[in-house]
C-alpha cells in the first residue's frame, strides 16, 4: 500500500482491469503506460489507477483521461505509449482513439462507436 504525494498531478488515467478488458490485453495495457510514463519523467504529475469494469467493455481495453474526460478505445500497447506521448506529455488527446469526449451538456461519442444501451435495460 501506498500514499502518494498528489500535490503536483495534474492528470489521473484510469486503465480498465476488469474482465473483459483484461480479454483484450489490459495488462499489458496498463504496464506499457505506466512503463512510458516513467520513462518519460512523467510519474509525479501523471496518477494512474487500475479499475474494475468501466460499463464500455465493446471498447476495450479502455482507458479513460481526466480531467478531460476522454475515453479511450482498444486500447494496445503501442497505442497505450503513444497516447502518453501525446496526451499526458504533450497535452493533444489522440482523437481518433477516443470514444467519448466531455461536451457542454454531457459526453459525445465519436469515431462510430456503438451508442451502448441505457441504464436500467439489458439485464
Ligand atoms: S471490462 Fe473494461 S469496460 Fe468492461
Amino acid at each position: 500500500m501506498a500514499t502518494w504525494n498528489l500535490t503536483e498531478m495534474n492528470k489521473h488515467v484510469l486503465i480498465c482491469n476488469g474482465s473483459t478488458c483484461m480479454r483484450k490485453g489490459g495488462e499489458e495495457v496498463t504496464q506499457a503506460i505506466r512503463d512510458e510514463i516513467t520513462s518519460r519523467n512523467l510519474d509525479a504529475k501523471i496518477h494512474t489507477t487500475r479499475t474494475r469494469c468501466n460499463g464500455r467493455c465493446k471498447d476495450g481495453c479502455v482507458v479513460v483521461v481526466y480531467p478531460e474526460a476522454d475515453w479511450y478505445f482498444e486500447m494496445t500497447e503501442e497505442r497505450a505509449k503513444k497516447m502518453v506521448e501525446s496526451h499526458l506529455e504533450k497535452g493533444k488527446p489522440v482523437k481518433e482513439w477516443i470514444a467519448y469526449e466531455r461536451s457542454e451538456d454531457g459526453m459525445k461519442l465519436l469515431n462510430g462507436r456503438f451508442k451502448g444501451i441505457e441504464k436500467g435495460e439489458g439485464k
